[in-house]
This record gives C-alpha cells, structure tokens and sequence, in this order.
C-alpha cells in the first residue's frame, strides 16, 4: 500500500515535472524593426584645404624664416652696428620703421630694394627676383612678426 502511494507520487512528481518544461515556444520577437540608417559619414565641413592666404594666393611667408636671414646677409654690414644713412634694420621693430604693413608700394624697404626712385639696396645690385618676391609677399601679408 505504502509502495503504491509512493509510486503515485513519484508518478505525479514526474508529470508535473515534463508538463512544466513544456517547448518553449518563444519566437524571440525582438523587434527587427529597428532601422539603423547607416549615416555615410557625411563630413559637411570638409575644410577645403586652401592655402587661404590674404591679399594673395602666395603663400604665408615668415620673417624669421624668410625675411631676417636676407637682412641680415645684405643689409646688417651696414645697417646693424654702423647705421649707415643713419639707418637700422637690426631687429623687426627697427625694420617696421620702413614698412607700412599690406602697402609694399608704399614702403620704403620695398622701394629701396627695387630701386623704386631710391638708390637700390643693396648698392652692389639687386636682389634676385625671387627674394625681393619674398619681402613684397611678407609685407602684402601685413609684415607680421612671425
Ligand atoms: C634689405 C634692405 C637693404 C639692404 C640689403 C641694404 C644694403 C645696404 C648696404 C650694403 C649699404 C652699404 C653701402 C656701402 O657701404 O657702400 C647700404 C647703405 C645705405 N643704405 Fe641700405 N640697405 C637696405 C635697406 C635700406 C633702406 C630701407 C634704406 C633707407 C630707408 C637704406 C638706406 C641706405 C643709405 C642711406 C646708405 C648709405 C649709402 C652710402 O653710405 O653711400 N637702405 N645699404
């Protein structure tokens, strides 16, 4: 009797047991819905790379770099220490005496070195074409100190 009971119950036990792991039928449905528009990078701010150089497509020239080393060639021997004419182009500050910034025209230093109704600097000869480009360029481009 008692071996019937237990029987049973197991019986049952293992019927609720198969009943409870039914299939599981869950079609994960997760929602495909889901559109990843797929943004092409679109970079609006493509800086097109211009050498957007003021007043002039040359680009920006340096006095440190470009401008100094011819002065300091041709022009400090006697415009340095001796101030020949009274004149000095040691340093940038003593150079801007003689340039108005965005007039080359208008400045000294460039007529001096074109010869421009000045004696030409230096008295030996021009500089070549391409150096006194250089400082036409620079002060077009506001005879920065840079
Ligand atoms: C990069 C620019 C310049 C260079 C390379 C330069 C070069 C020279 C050189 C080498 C001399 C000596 C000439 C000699 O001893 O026989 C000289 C003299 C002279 N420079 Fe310049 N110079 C320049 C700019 C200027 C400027 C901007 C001025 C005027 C504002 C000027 C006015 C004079 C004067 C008055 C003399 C004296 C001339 C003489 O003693 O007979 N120079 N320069």
């Amino acid at each position: 009797m008692k071996i019937k009971t237990l029987s049973l119950i197991v019986l049952a036990t293992i019927l609720v047991a198969a009943c409870s792991t039914s299939p599981n039928v869950e079609t994960t449905s997760a929602p495909v819905t889901e559109q990843q528009t797929i943004t092409a990078a679109t970079d609006s701010q493509e800086n097109t790379a211009s050498n957007s150089g003021d007043s002039s497509t040359a680009a920006e020239v340096s006095f440190s770099k470009d401008i100094f080393p011819v002065i300091q060639q041709f022009a400090l021997p006697a415009h340095g220490q001796q101030q020949k004419g009274g004149i000095s182009l040691a340093n940038y500050e003593d150079i801007m005496e003689y340039v108005v910034p965005g007039d080359p025209a208008a400045s000294e230093l460039y007529k001096r070195l074109t010869g421009d109704g000045v004696p030409v600097m230096p008295p030996t000869g021009k500089l070549p074409d391409d150096t006194i480009q250089l400082f036409y360029d620079w002060i077009a481009q506001g005879a920065k100190n840079n």
